[in-house]
């Protein structure tokens, strides 16, 4: 839709950074906010972005780097990089086409997407634009007969794996969705119809366009009382099921019967757990700060992790990933590969699906120049051997 329009503009964006701010200035401040935004003080969400300067690339020189290869093979699903975007939901908030934009952007590159249950496209529609490797994120509902049918519709729509988040027992205390009273929709109070008038394109796209929907949820929770939470993501928390437990998760696994993800893990402890239920793989997570404050930054936990569980699932890592060299870094800690969250969105919010596929070329790109630098022509010669913790005295 608006992608020829901005593929100029994107040409001139070098860097997630960049993007951000790209997505900055297309977006309202409430929609920004809600993006970029993590909980209490964001101190974790701050620590994911400076934990990188904790570690220094070890680089290797004469080596025959000719041929640089970043494809590699993550749950079973073949991918062109070792980075997955992520399971978001309520994408149409950055930009009509949400999930469908970047599922496509995805397929295109040959990189997983997920898709979750929040998402407001269904997950067949997501399926529906074509091959690709991609992932269903459940969250579970008190109503839990939802989850037996994902595992039914998931299977019919080909999806490659089944990932269960498990760091949203209840909403983190996001105080810029407070601030801002982010509803949905959103009300017309003036303060939200001045950024609306100042964000023109935005609001066109929105007024345009159909209205917001969480299709793959719809008649399982109580949209009713939307309205008496302080901020959505309070709501949403607020229709999940706070009482279950590793039992429910290994039902789940079990029914799904394929590769199967326990997302949100920050301990030894639960890591063990997950591998003993069955699971195919974790990811070890903050949930990009948006949950738990003081929550460790994955850097932090990787290596003990893997330590315990990574010879009997897949690894995995995210929160605060924005550059080639931070994939790297989680790699060379025994990740095997990475979830980006924000930095994608930013590329929706900026310029639906040709601002995701700039996200994935930058990174990409990223990561390739940085192998070639590094002496690495494959992503398995990423070791512990590739990285040395930095001196202290010169971390900023
Ligand atoms: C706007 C937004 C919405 C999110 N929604 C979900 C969700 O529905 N399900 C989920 O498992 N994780 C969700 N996450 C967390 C991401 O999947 C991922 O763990 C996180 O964004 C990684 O950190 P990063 O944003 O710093 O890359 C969301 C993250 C953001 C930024």
């Amino acid at each position: 839709m608006s992608n020829a329009a901005v593929s100029g503009p994107l040409n001139r964006v070098f860097s997630i950074d960049d993007m951000r701010e790209r997505a900055r200035r297309r977006l309202p401040g409430f929609i920004f906010d809600y993006l970029d935004g993590g909980a209490d003080d964001e101190y974790t969400r701050a620590q994911n972005a400076q934990s990188f300067a904790a570690l220094s690339l070890i680089q290797r020189v004469l080596v025959d780097v000719a041929q640089v290869d970043t494809g590699t093979t993550l749950l079973g699903m073949p991918t062109s990089a070792p980075f997955i975007l992520s399971s978001t939901g309520a994408s149409r908030f950055y930009h009509s086409e949400g999930e469908l934009a970047a599922a496509r952007a995805a397929a295109q590159a040959g990189v997983i997407y997920g898709t979750t249950s929040s998402a407001m496209f269904s997950l067949e529609e997501v399926a529906g634009v074509g091959e690709g490797p991609r992932f269903f994120q459940v969250y579970v509902f008190k109503d839990r007969s939802i989850t037996g049918e994902y595992v039914q519709r998931c299977r019919e729509a080909g999806y490659g794996a089944m990932f269960l988040t498990v760091d949203c027992a209840t909403a983190g205390n996001r105080e810029r969705d407070l601030r801002n009273r982010l509803s949905i929709p959103p009300k017309a109070t003036p303060g939200i119809i001045w950024q609306l008038l100042k964000r023109p394109a935005w609001t066109l796209d929105y007024l345009t366009n159909p209205g917001w929907r969480f299709p793959n949820v719809e008649g399982y929770v109580d949209d009713s009382t939307r309205d008496d939470f302080g901020s959505v993501a309070e709501w949403f928390a607020e229709q999940l099921d706070k009482s279950y437990t590793w039992d429910d998760a290994a039902a789940l696994c079990e029914a799904w019967g394929g590769q199967f993800v326990i997302k949100g893990i920050t301990s030894v402890a639960d890591a063990r757990l997950a591998a003993e239920i069955g699971a195919t793989g974790i990811v070890v997570s903050n949930h990009g700060g948006r949950q738990l404050d003081h929550a460790p930054v994955t850097l932090e936990v990787l290596p003990e992790i893997v330590d315990a569980v990574g010879d009997r699932l897949e690894v995995l890592a995210d929160s605060g990933y924005r550059r080639g060299t931070d994939i790297i870094k989680a790699l060379a800690l025994g990740a095997k590969g990475v979830l980006i969250g924000k930095a994608y969105l930013y590329g929706l919010g900026a310029g639906g699906e040709a601002g995701v596929r700039r996200v994935i070329e930058i990174l990409t790109g990223e990561l390739k120049r940085n192998m070639t630098l590094m002496g690495l022509t494959d992503i398995d010669e990423i070791t512990s051997d590739s990285v040395r913790w930095r001196d202290p005295r010169f971390v900023r």
